[in-house]
């Protein structure tokens, strides 16, 4: 069975949408394994970002998720890495689908980097990585 990392953005937490979100992923039928309110640190994103270095939204990037709590959450279900990707949408919350997190609940504020509410690992192999950098408790 299949677990992945998903986070909800300084921006979810902001405007008071974890509950939502969580009750979402929960409605699908995943399973919370970990849930914690925590600051991202530089370590930490330097690690979970480390395939956007150097691309121009990286700085943006890393300055957003430090800008105030995120809910660091472990999932798990059959395909809830594909699973959770659908639930998300598309990056870009203005053209993601109605019906998605960023579709639903999302919108493009004009700013440097797409404030997007959500993270999502994006294959098994992301998946492992992410929960070893967050959850490192929790990697078997
Ligand atoms: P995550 O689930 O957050 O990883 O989103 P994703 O997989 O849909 O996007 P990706 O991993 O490609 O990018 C990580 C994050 O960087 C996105 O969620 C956005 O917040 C931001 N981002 C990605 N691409 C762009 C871009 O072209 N412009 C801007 N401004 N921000 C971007
Ligand atoms: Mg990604």
């Amino acid at each position: 069975v299949q677990r992945s990392l998903v986070l909800v953005k300084p921006d979810g937490v902001r405007r008071g949408l974890s509950g939502e979100i969580l009750r979402r992923i929960e409605a699908k039928g995943y399973t919370l394994v970990a849930v914690e309110l925590r600051e991202a640190t530089q370590e930490i994103l330097a690690a979970h970002y480390a395939e956007h270095e150097g691309k121009p939204f990286y700085a943006p990037l890393v300055e957003f998720m430090l800008s105030g709590p995120v809910l660091a959450v472990v999932i798990e279900g059959q395909r809830c890495i594909e699973g959770f990707r659908s639930l998300a949408g598309a990056t870009d919350p203005t053209t993601a689908a109605p019906g998605t997190v960023r579709g639903d609940l999302g919108r493009d504020w004009g700013l440097a980097v797409q404030q997007n509410l959500v993270h999502g690992s994006d294959s098994e192999e992301s998946a492992a990585r992410e929960i070893g950098i967050w959850f490192p408790e929790l990697t078997r």
